[in-house]
């Protein structure tokens, strides 16, 4: 019987949610999405956007409503490696967590250099005991110094390469959140970004996840006409795939997670899902969850 903590700490049922990129075109979106009826629970902010202007994320915050809960994703506490962060970057993240509602951050499993050489993004982990522990070790210093100011959970990885250790991405993952006890960001997305690189066993990948741990899904959301040309095919199976996934996924003993967040920047088509598309599957994303759409 896995640990259960990080699943009795997860929040209650939170909604449907979108990533939310910092560029004008998405509020342009997201006004659209609400001219057609399209609600949401979570607004999800890649914290990096806001790295020179943290105050701003408070502005863009206050947009949606100061109530409004989020999460910051982010893959800045270098929890991949041996150099620790520095203190104004952790400072930084801090401030974002307060102004934005944040209810937990997605922290990327990847490795992002050191403190003096920061690569400014993350490469896929290497799935070898000594790391798995370099992780859990740095998640649960930053747990118990509050660092964060709200809890870490961790988000499943594309693999671009082989494996160097005997884990695959997801017992990596599965083995970090046991040892850490955190929650899990599952990205489905990155089963499907993969496959463009090195697919992976997703039927074995998904079977070693502690599936209690889930606190919330990443899928992508592409344009519904454009994925009706045949040239987009690929990504529509691949979306056809997700949600199968996911609804099988809620037949699960256990899982229960808070929030099913949308990624509509590089979906696979080159236009935004309809915002009509978008109100309807996160209508879809509420349904599973139980949680009633206003
Ligand atoms: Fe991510």
């Amino acid at each position: 019987m896995p640990n259960a903590s990080a699943a009795d700490a997860r929040p209650d049922v939170i909604g449907a949610g979108i990533l939310y990129h910092c560029i004008p075109e998405f509020t342009e979106y997201y006004d659209r999405l609400r001219q057609v009826g399209g609600h949401i629970d979570i607004v999800e902010y890649l914290a990096v956007h806001y790295a020179s202007d943290p105050e701003y994320l408070g502005e863009v915050h206050r947009s949606f409503g100061e109530d409004m809960p989020s999460s910051l994703h982010s893959f800045e506490y270098m929890i991949g490696s041996v150099d620790r962060q520095s203190d104004k970057v952790l400072r930084r993240l801090r401030r974002q967590v307060e102004l934005s509602n944040c209810q937990y951050i997605g922290e990327h499993v990847g490795l992002m250099g050191t403190t003096e050489v920061y690569s400014g993004t993350f490469l896929q982990p290497f799935g070898t005991d000594e790391q798995t522990q370099l992780f859990i070790d740095n998640l649960l210093d930053i747990e118990a110094n509050d660092t964060a100011g709200c809890p870490l959970i961790i988000e499943n990885q594309s693999q671009i390469y082989n494996q160097i250790g005997p884990r695959s991405m997801c017992e990596q993952i599965s083995d970090i959140a046991v040892g850490a006890d955190t929650g899990i960001l599952l990205s489905l997305s990155n089963f499907m970004i993969a496959e463009k690189h090195h697919p992976m066993d997703r039927e074995r990948e998904l079977s070693s996840l502690p599936l209690e741990r889930v606190w919330q899904l990443h899928l992508p959301i592409a344009c519904a006409a454009e994925l009706a040309d045949p040239e987009y095919a690929g990504y529509r199976h691949e979306e056809e795939w997700a949600r199968e996934t996911i609804e099988q996924l809620f037949k699960e003993p256990g899982f229960r997670p808070s929030a099913i967040v949308f990624e509509v920047q590089d979906a696979g088509t080159p236009s935004f899902a309809e915002p009509e598309h978008l109100r309807d599957s996160m209508d879809w994303a509420r349904e599973l969850l139980a949680k009633p759409t206003p």
